[in-house]
């Protein structure tokens, strides 16, 4: 269960022991019942008819579905320092004010809607505002963004490798946030084929 891919968040104690199977021994078994709770997550957001997806209500309840059967503290914002995101104190105030520059954007019409999606995504891995999860909920969550608000496709994030595992498709998107970090959108505007 330790041998986590570059750019994941390691858990604490704490949060491991929120994990609602007692039986789990190695970091497969964990994957395969995430994945498990994931297709059920997804098979909510498929159903939802509601458009009003940028409030952190929301938010929480995406996770919540994507990971409460494993994990107890899903869909509650992290109260523990990681080795990304933005201290904890400021995780909802952050989150508020993505989610009302992101709602900006779309009435506004400033980005295309891929270029949307991204600059959301990458912002809010950014804060990191779960224990775990926040790659996949963040990467669901721009998807949901561009079915649901743009009706268009969804980005293709795996590019046919498994953005799970280390890999090279998963170096290239680490890395891409990192510049994103320094404020270059180059290659992560790359990695999601945002026209430039
Ligand atoms: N420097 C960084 N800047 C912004 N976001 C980052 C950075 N490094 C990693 N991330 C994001 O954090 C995610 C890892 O966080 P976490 O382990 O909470 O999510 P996860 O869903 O378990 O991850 P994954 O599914 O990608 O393995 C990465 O997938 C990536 O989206
Ligand atoms: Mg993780």
């Amino acid at each position: 269960m330790i041998d986590y891919p570059e750019g994941a968040t390691p858990l604490d104690l704490d949060e491991l022991a929120g994990l609602k199977f007692s039986h789990i021994t190695t970091r497969g078994e964990l994957d395969h019942l995430e994945q498990a709770n994931i297709q059920n997550g997804l098979r909510w957001l498929a159903r939802l008819k509601n458009r009003d997806i940028l409030n952190d209500q929301f938010a929480r309840k995406l996770h919540l579905q994507l990971f409460g059967e494993v994990w107890s503290w899903a869909g509650q914002y992290r109260l523990t320092e990681k080795n990304i995101g933005v201290d904890p104190l400021y995780i909802s105030v952050k989150l508020r004010e993505l989610l009302d520059n992101v709602q900006y954007w779309v009435d506004q019409d400033t980005f295309n809607p891929k270029e949307t999606a991204t600059r959301f995504h990458h912002q809010l891995v950014y804060i990191h505002p779960f224990p775990n999860g926040n790659g996949r909920h963040a990467r669901f969550y721009a998807d949901a963004l561009l079915e649901k608000l743009y009706s268009v496709d969804r980005i293709d994030w795996s590019g046919g490798y498994d953005l799970q595992q280390m890999n090279e498709r998963r170096q290239q998107y680490i890395h891409a946030l990192r510049a994103a970090d320094a404020g270059d959108y180059t290659s992560l505007f790359e990695f999601t084929g945002v026209d430039q």
